[in-house]
């Protein structure tokens, strides 16, 4: 172990920088950096936090998990295969036939109602040669038709015809249909959940559905949808959710016109934080005040990945994607109590008030990537007046990260 430097840090850490880990280790009481250039293993990335911790004695989960590739694999089998996922609106596939496909913790999938009305999901698998079946993001159709050699798949996924396959043996048409995934609704969102063993989607949404109810979100109607490339991991947008309004005074001026900042609460939950604020009239941003109206601003989050902001008549749901280890992709949908061509201007001055917030926080997530591959950051202490919903989520992934890193390590065994 080559000693480059001595150093007093608050606890024991991984640095990284570039491809190299640099070391911190505790040894007795004074912390030793040491080069070893060798890449720590999962376990032990695992093991630097602590969440045990009491709120005020509490790090933010470390550098190394936002950063490094196996924690996003980790992450993929672990928490975005086996939570129930966003993947579509109601009013989307309302009508027999009408389907929606995207992809989902790696795996292609489609969602399409059928002719008996039933809602089901298939992996987007074509069970010949693996070709995506649905080609198309969303859409209507009568059959599903694989584009590659023709094969046909009823609403139910049914395999209904191959050309030209007479004379194969031992092929059982209905063992071939295509492999299932389930779907389930809440308010005006579908779901889907990879993991066949996984709680109901109200059981895994817990407190969050009674919550939400008095807000009557199932009246609003979808107006406009964005989507935001951006240069960091999942995590820190969603920390950056989570701050409990730390970041919206020196941040966000507009949005802080409008909020009554001392009285911001933060209210944990099972698997949803709740951050809300009454609301004062703004004199300072006329567009802000103009679109951002009720006595109190909601902003929910559900574990992992998903955000419900709501106002009076308003509503923006956030679903944000892992890409790899330093990007995502945010997917914003607009909702509003009046949708019709009389309102649209309003609307539309509404989703522009939304995107300058964005845009601030697009930019402090970038910096803070950058920041937290430093080999001057290793974990960040919480503040406890309003960083409490930032721990319910690291508390939470850990304990998702460390069953899927023992369940893999017992299988190695
Ligand atoms: S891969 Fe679908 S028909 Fe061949
Ligand atoms: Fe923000």
């Amino acid at each position: 172990m080559r000693v480059l430097q001595r150093r007093f840090l608050g606890s024991a850490w991984f640095g990284v920088c570039g491809s190299q880990y640099h070391v911190w280790r505790c040894c007795s009481d004074l912390r030793v950096m040491t080069d070893t250039m060798t890449m720590p293993s999962l376990d032990q990335i695992l093991a630097i936090y602590d969440e045990q911790a009491p709120l005020a004695e509490a790090s933010t989960i470390p550098a190394p998990w936002y950063v490094d590739a196996r924690i996003g694999e980790l992450e993929r089998l672990n928490v975005f295969s086996r939570t129930w996922q966003l993947v579509a609106r109601t009013d989307q596939i309302e009508k027999p036939g009408q389907f929606v496909s995207m992809m989902l913790a790696g795996e292609p999938i489609v969602v399409v109602r059928g002719n008996d009305d039933v809602l089901r999901g298939f992996y987007n698998v074509c069970r010949h040669h693996a070709a995506a079946v649905v080609t198309q993001p969303c859409g209507k159709t009568t059959l599903l038709h694989c584009p590659y050699h023709g094969w046909n798949y009823g609403l139910d996924g049914s395999l209904k015809g191959m050309p030209e396959f007479e004379g194969v043996k031992n092929f059982d048409r209905g063992k071939n249909g295509l492999v299932p995934v389930r779907v389930e609704t809440w308010e005006c969102f579908v779901f889907v959940n990879l993991d066949p063993e996984a709680q109901s989607l109200q059981e895994f949404l817990g407190g969050l559905a009674p919550r939400i109810a008095p807000l009557g979100i199932g009246k609003l109607h979808h107006f406009d949808r964005k989507t935001y490339n951006i240069a960091c991991n999942w995590k820190v947008f969603v920390d950056n959710f989570l701050d409990g309004g730390y970041h919206v005074p020196h941040l966000h001026k507009g949005l802080n016109s409008v909020l009554d900042y001392k009285q911001y609460t933060i209210e944990n939950e099972d698997r949803y934080c709740l951050q809300s604020s009454p609301m004062v009239a703004s004199v300072e941003d006329a567009a802000t005040g103009a679109t951002r109206k009720g006595g109190r601003a909601w902003y929910f989050w559900q574990y992992p990945n998903l955000m419900i902001n709501c106002y009076a008549g308003y509503m923006d749901t956030n679903y944000v994607i892992p890409v790899d280890a330093d990007h995502c992709s945010v997917i914003f949908d607009f909702y509003f109590s009046d949708v019709s061509e009389a309102a649209r201007a309003y609307n539309e001055q509404s989703v522009h008030v939304g995107n300058q917030v964005q845009d601030e926080d697009l930019g402090i997530c970038e910096d803070v990537q950058r920041g937290l591959k430093s080999r001057a950051y290793g974990a960040g202490r919480l503040s406890v007046r309003r960083e409490a919903g930032e721990q319910l989520f690291h508390r939470l992934l850990a304990a998702d990260l460390r069953n899927g890193a023992r369940s893999s390590n017992v299988a190695a065994d």
